[in-house]
């Protein structure tokens, strides 16, 4: 698997490539199989159609590894917070977590387990897939979670969870502290059903100070990634914390993969961590809407990562309105121009 190859650092015929979000909107495909499932949630709960839905990409766009199909949200809800996703709205819990009873309320076995719809997807996805192609398990940084189970859907200014950040630190930690926990067992149940690499998506990491992001966001994934590491070691980990090109001096740990979003230079990442971890990235989605702009973002970041270690991917997830033949275009275009 060149994917995985690339991710360990080793040398590659080409440049791997994938996009975030490459499983959705913008295919005609995905909004079938979306509509025959009824709504989203329930899209993420049918593992066949789940396992359909990631295998897309691969089969019409040539991307070099899957993603497998699900959403961040679904770990607190099956471990038993309310979730909806209302149309044009983005996620909702209708009843936050407020209290350190709304928090002992949460069971992490029983989400650990009803998860299963996960592993199922992902196990059927791994039997379809080329052997050539990596299949990439995840999760949510137990920051960017909570900040949705605090605020109760998407956020502008995270008040409510700053405020528990400045007024009651402990209680942070605490939900925090819960989050990694489920989310290393829900991981490592991944893995054994066949992920062969995992992302952590942090991507709201950029809503906290420098301090702050290390205590209460990096370390807790950092967590995960020890566990998976210790126990796994061949698995390759990605961190992808978005939106602090400001804090990198201080990226470490042991993990594989650095996810560079687009408003990080990359020439920054490369001098602060490519001696360390293959980089993921960072082409900004946008550049999706045009052909030339395409081609003018591939050719200065291949230059840019030339006989540096690095996976190819957009700096954050692809749009729902972009044309699908530039996609396939792009990902075409990096394999071909980075081969060697
Ligand atoms: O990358 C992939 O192709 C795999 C699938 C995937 C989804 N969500 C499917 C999805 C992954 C990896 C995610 C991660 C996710 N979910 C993140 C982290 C990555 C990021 O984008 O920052 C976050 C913050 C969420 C929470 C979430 N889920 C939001 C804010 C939304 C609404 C915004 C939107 O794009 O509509 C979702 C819904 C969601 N998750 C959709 C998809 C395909 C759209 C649902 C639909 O089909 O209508």
């Amino acid at each position: 698997m060149i994917f995985i190859d690339a991710c360990l650092k080793k040398k590659t015929p080409y440049t791997p490539v994938w996009m975030m979000r490459q499983a959705g909107r913008y295919l005609s495909e995905y909004m079938q199989v979306r509509a025959s499932a009824g709504d989203f949630l329930s899209l993420c709960r049918d593992y066949k159609k789940a396992s359909e839905v990631s295998l897309q990409p691969v089969d019409i766009l040539g991307v070099d590894a899957a993603i497998i199909f699900s959403d961040i949200l679904v770990v607190p809800l099956e471990m038993g917070l309310e979730l909806k996703f209302e149309k044009g709205e983005g996620p909702i819990f209708p009843k936050p977590i407020q209290t350190e009873e709304d928090l002992e309320n949460l069971d992490i076995q029983k989400g650990v387990r009803n998860l299963s719809y996960v592993y199922d997807a992902l196990k059927l996805t791994r039997e379809k897939l080329d052997p050539s192609k990596a299949l990439i398990g995840f999760c949510g940084s137990p920051w960017t979670i909570a900040t949705y189970m605090i605020e109760g859907g998407g956020s502008k200014n995270y008040a409510k969870c700053k405020k528990i950040l400045y007024q009651n630190p402990e209680f942070l930690h605490k939900i925090l502290t819960k989050l990694t926990l489920a989310l290393k067992l829900y991981v490592e149940e991944q893995i054994k059903a066949g992920a062969n690499a995992i992302q952590i998506f942090d991507s709201w990491a950029s809503a906290l100070e420098k301090e702050a992001f290390f205590e209460f966001s990096f370390n807790y994934m950092l967590e995960i990634s020890n566990y998976i590491k210790k126990k796994y070691p061949h698995i390759p980990v990605i961190l992808f914390p978005k939106g602090i090109s400001g804090f990198l001096d201080e990226i470490n740990g042991n993990f594989d993969v650095f996810g560079v979003d687009w408003s990080t230079p990359l020439n920054l990442a490369k001098e602060k961590l490519a001696s360390k971890y293959t980089l993921q990235g960072n082409m900004e989605p946008c550049r999706l809407y045009d052909k030339n702009s395409i081609k003018e973002g591939v050719e200065k970041i291949l230059d840019i990562m030339k006989d540096t270690s690095h996976i190819f991917n957009l700096g954050h997830g692809i749009l729902p309105d972009i044309p699908v033949g530039n996609a396939k275009y792009f990902i075409k275009l990096v394999q071909e121009k980075s081969s060697k």
